[in-house]
């Protein structure tokens, strides 16, 4: 055996028996590193005669060949060994039932949006969005809500301190009604929609937040009358309770947008500290509470949004999300429901997978 044959063999049974990558990487260095001694031989074939680098040159390259294919496969060994090992170690139990997965809950206000929004489906009413940075000529003027209003100090507005491109003062939207103006500018009648969304005021207490939810309702079509918003009403007031002992009482109003105007409130009785909606309110242990405001839209505020008067008839409504959430689900803090307390999240938070349908049942 020549001295090449012998040191080959010595550095690959080295290789072979390297106990982990660190070891292969230093007798890596070792032999083929800048001082290392394959190295070193590689260098000695330049002081050779033509003779003996004929004979020694194939032999020299061949013990190179040698160490770095044993250097290769010991390293791919020990990496695959290590893939091995941590596959095994983190292995999944795929059987586990899905309920062991992480916490985490639907919040009640997102569940009664999806409650509405189901209702108002089947009555073939889609659901129309707005920004929540709305302009004073949607959220205000074209509202029938001039500058010199009193509604307007009532609203409590945020404004923003610089006006929008047009000149317009820009302010956190302090109701849904201005996605009113915005779908009767860009769809043709006939139009039902509902909006829910974030609404803004500056005020605060435990029934009030300065931010809040609202859903608006809109029915834009020919001959329509107050008969279509109380049957539309009290349909989905059935369905939203789950009860068919719901009776609507529609109280005369005023809101600038509409004319005539109705405040609508629900019968209710008290029972363990709980108001349980149904019943009439007027009969033994009844009484009434108010729930929304709607009407049938004004005249100005369909030629505003340019729509004929004559041609067209519309009514809307607005209704607190956040109240109905309360009344449905007993919840008597409103302040709460916008601390992001885990605790209070998962007792009257909803399951990912509960959906809402008429079919499986409304609240799931
Ligand atoms: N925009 C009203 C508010 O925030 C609620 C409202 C009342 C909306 C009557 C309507 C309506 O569409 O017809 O107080």
């Amino acid at each position: 055996m020549s001295d090449y044959q012998a040191m080959q063999a010595k550095l690959v049974a080295e290789i072979d028996a390297a106990a982990d990558l660190d070891a292969v990487e230093a007798l890596r260095v070792a032999a083929l590193g800048k001082a290392g001694s394959v190295s070193a031989l590689l260098k000695t074939l330049g002081g050779m005669t033509p003779d003996e680098r004929q004979t020694q040159g194939p032999q020299i390259h061949a013990l190179r060949e040698a160490v770095t294919n044993a250097l290769a496969a010991r390293k791919a060994a020990l990496e695959g060994a290590a893939l091995e090992a941590k596959l095994a170690a983190e292995r999944l139990d795929m059987t586990l039932p899905a309920d062991a997965a992480p916490k985490g809950s639907v919040h009640p206000v997102s569940q009664v949006m999806d409650e509405i929004a189901e209702i108002f489906a089947d009555m073939g009413f889609a659901v129309a969005t707005g920004p929540e940075i709305e302009d004073d000529w949607r959220n205000f003027t074209a509202l029938n809500i001039p500058e010199t209003h009193p509604a307007r100090a009532m609203h409590d507005t945020f404004y923003f301190p610089d006006k929008d491109a047009e000149g317009r003062a820009m302010l956190l939207r302090t109701h849904t009604s201005p996605v009113q103006v915005r779908t009767m500018m860009s769809q043709e009648p006939p139009i039902r929609i509902i909006a829910p969304g974030r609404v803004y005021r500056s005020d605060s207490d435990a029934t009030h937040t300065p931010m809040f939810h609202q859903v608006e309702g809109l029915v834009i079509d020919r001959d329509i009358h107050m008969g279509h918003l109380k049957w539309t009403l009290e349909t989905f007031l059935k369905a939203f309770f789950e009860r068919d002992d719901i009776v609507l009482r529609l109280r005369p109003s005023y809101f600038p947008f509409t004319e005539p105007s109705a405040e609508v409130d629900v019968g209710y009785r008290q029972e363990k500290g709980r108001r349980i909606v149904g019943g009439h309110g007027d009969d033994d242990g009844h009484a009434w509470m108010e729930l929304l405001g709607s009407g049938m839209v004004n005249r100005r505020v369909l030629a505003n949004c340019g729509l004929d008067p004559d041609a067209w008839q519309g009514f809307a409504f607005g209704i607190g999300i956040d109240r109905l959430a309360m009344l449905k689900y007993g919840m008597d803090d409103l302040r709460a429901f916008f601390d992001g307390d885990l605790r209070w999240l998962s007792h009257y938070g909803f399951g990912a997978l509960n959906v809402p349908t008429l079919s499986g049942g409304i609240s799931a």
